[in-house]
């Protein structure tokens, strides 16, 4: 089972992603942690993707479609991946449709979150991730069970992401917009496209796109 998850920044893309991992054995890939990585060791991709990201524009579709297609290839995603953050232009989808048909893999599902744009600036700005193992909180919509110490792994740092600022959100948001929902119709008429209320609580939302992605 392959499938993209679609929606603009906030909408739980990551959330979702990471419990349908566990429950689907299905394997996240998601660009904006990949790029993060890219940022956080200094690599050249790093170097340029940088300013692109805290701005809130997009990295170039070339830097994307070849870190995606080194990614894809990987033993761990021929169980199956969800594509967390990719495509968000229309030539990265046509770029990952070509590169499915070389590799003779199907794509069986794009699902897209919706969130209305107001809820989103709210739900960004809260969000922070434990520093040890990644887990991510918000300030109200999750937080540990003790504040100030992670449910996974104990760790009392944590972080904020340098493009969650309210200005930067915006900027995201129009990026999502402009370039990214075109990919609505290009996968609607594919007849690939399926949408969820990503309004809903984070359990309602799970089990709307379960009963999508169970086979
Ligand atoms: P990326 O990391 O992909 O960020 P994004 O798409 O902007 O999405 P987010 O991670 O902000 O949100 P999410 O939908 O995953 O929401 P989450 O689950 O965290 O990209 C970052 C940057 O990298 C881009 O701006 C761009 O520069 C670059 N980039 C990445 N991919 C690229 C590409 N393909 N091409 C070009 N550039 C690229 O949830 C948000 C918060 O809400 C959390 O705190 C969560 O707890 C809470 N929440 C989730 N669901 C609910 C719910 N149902 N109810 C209440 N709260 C909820």
């Amino acid at each position: 089972m392959n499938l993209i998850l679609l929606g603009p920044p906030g909408a739980g893309k990551g959330t979702q992603a990471k419990r349908l991992e566990g429950s689907f054995g299905l394997v996240q890939i998601s660009t904006g942690d990949m790029l993060r990585a890219e940022v956080k060791a200094g690599s050249p991709i790093g170097l340029e993707a940088r300013a692109i990201m805290e701005r809130g524009d997009l990295v170039p579709d070339a830097i994307i479609t070849a870190m995606l297609a080194n990614r894809v290839g990987q033993a761990d995603a021929a169980n199956g991946f969800i594509l967390d953050g990719f495509p968000r232009t229309v030539p990265q989808a046509e770029a990952l449709d070509r590169m499915l048909a070389e590799k003779g893999i199907r794509l069986d599902h794009v699902i897209e979150l919706k969130v209305d744009d107001a809820a989103l600036v709210g739900r960004i700005s809260g969000r922070y991730t434990c520093v040890q193992c990644g887990a991510g909180y918000h300030d109200t919509f999750k937080t540990p069970k003790t504040i100030g110490v992670c449910d996974n792994c104990g760790g009392a740092e944590f972080s904020r992401r340098a493009d969650d600022k309210a200005e930067t959100v915006a900027a995201r948001l129009a990026a999502y917009h402009r370039q990214t929902s075109p990919l609505l119709p290009f996968y609607g008429a594919q007849g690939k496209l399926s949408a969820v209320d990503g309004m809903a609580a984070m359990d309602i939302v799970f089990a709307a796109l379960s009963s999508i992605v169970k086979p």
